[in-house]
């Protein structure tokens, strides 16, 4: 029997129960449990095969329930929330007491964001407790934008996938951390570098793997097939180095007339940014199942959302 289901009063009792229920949001699906349930954050590490030094993110209904989660926050914070909540935007800010270290990794801050997707906002509401909630794929693998993309991974681990269609941004939330007041962003994401600048002025990126224990979820190979998969800039100039092989393309808008590709996929015929995002992970994985030699991906302009699609697809590329 399949896993995926659009019964919200049945996640409510799984999640009431300690169990773990996979939820739809705007950006990828998450894989949700009782914050303050050592037995549900256990499951969430233990069923993504995560390592305990990663911390998740908290999921809270609205800004108003910040002040159960946090100590303090900053002025730009509030300008970010105010903006940007909901939707993907993740807040790092000094934890609570209340705060469990599993969820936080030891450290003293706490990830928080609100999701903008109305069937998780629902289920929030009919919940006593925030969810914590890590994209729904074992480590290191490609997110899921669907909830036929978290049953191909878990249908064996946990008992349902709340069904909320497909990811309407597609990538996961940015993340902003505050030091001595002053914004860092941790990871690039859904909201844009330059949206968030326009709110708050200039902020700092730190999105290297040099800031790895600052956010342990930004190591190199992250967001990957299993195909090996290469970025360049101009995919018809690489053609030729892989004659011979089962080739896949991934272009930004233009399809690419080769007869020695043998699956392509398009993002955005219309160049939308937006809809290239939207896209990017249901491309990894369709690719991913054409039994391909090698993925050849399209470097997208460097601007906007295209930063984070190519950060995504960087990542995808170390092996
Ligand atoms: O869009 C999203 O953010 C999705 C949906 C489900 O909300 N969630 C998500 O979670 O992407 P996850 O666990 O795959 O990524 C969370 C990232 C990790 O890179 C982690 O290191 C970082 O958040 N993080 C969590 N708590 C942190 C903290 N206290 N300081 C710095 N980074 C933190
Ligand atoms: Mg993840």
């Amino acid at each position: 029997m399949s896993i995926v289901s659009t019964d919200i009063s049945k996640a409510v009792q799984l999640l009431n129960n300690e169990e773990l229920v996979a939820i739809p949001t705007e950006t990828v699906y998450g894989l949700a449990g009782n914050i303050f349930s050592e037995k549900a954050v256990k499951a969430i590490f233990k069923t993504k095969q995560r390592p305990f030094f990663n911390p998740l993110i908290v999921h809270i209904t609205s800004a108003d329930k910040l002040d159960e989660i946090v100590r303090y926050v900053p002025e730009k914070a509030k300008l970010l929330a105010e903006a940007f909540w909901p939707g993907p935007l993740t807040l790092v800010l000094p934890k609570n007491n209340n705060i469990p270290k599993l969820i936080t990794a030891g450290k003293d801050t706490v990830a928080v964001r609100v999701p903008n997707h109305p069937k998780t906002l629902e289920l929030l509401n009919r919940l006593d407790f925030p969810l914590a909630a890590p994209s729904a794929n074992p480590f290191g693998s490609i997110s899921p934008t669907t909830a036929e993309h978290v049953e191909g991974y878990f249908k064996d681990h946990i008992k349902m996938v709340l069904d909320g269609g497909a990811c309407q941004r597609g990538i996961e939330s940015t993340i902003i951390g505050f030091e001595n007041d002053e914004p860092t962003l941790y990871r690039l994401g859904s909201t844009s570098v330059e949206a968030i600048e326009e709110v708050i002025g200039a902020v700092e990126i730190k999105n290297k793997k040099d800031i790895a224990p600052d956010a342990p979820g930004m190591l190199d190979r992250h967001y990957a097939p299993q195909t090996k998969t290469i970025l360049v800039d101009s995919i018809s100039e690489n053609i030729s180095n892989h004659e011979g092989k089962r080739i896949g393309v991934l272009a930004y808008q233009d399809c690419i007339d080769d007869e020695r590709i043998t699956f392509q996929i398009v993002l955005s015929q219309s160049k939308s940014l937006l809809e290239a995002a939207s896209k990017l992970y249901d491309a990894l994985h369709q690719l991913d199942k054409q039994h391909l030699d090698i993925i050849i991906a399209e470097r997208l302009p460097d601007v906007d959302l295209g930063k984070s699609i190519n950060d995504r697809l960087q990542r995808a590329t170390v092996r």
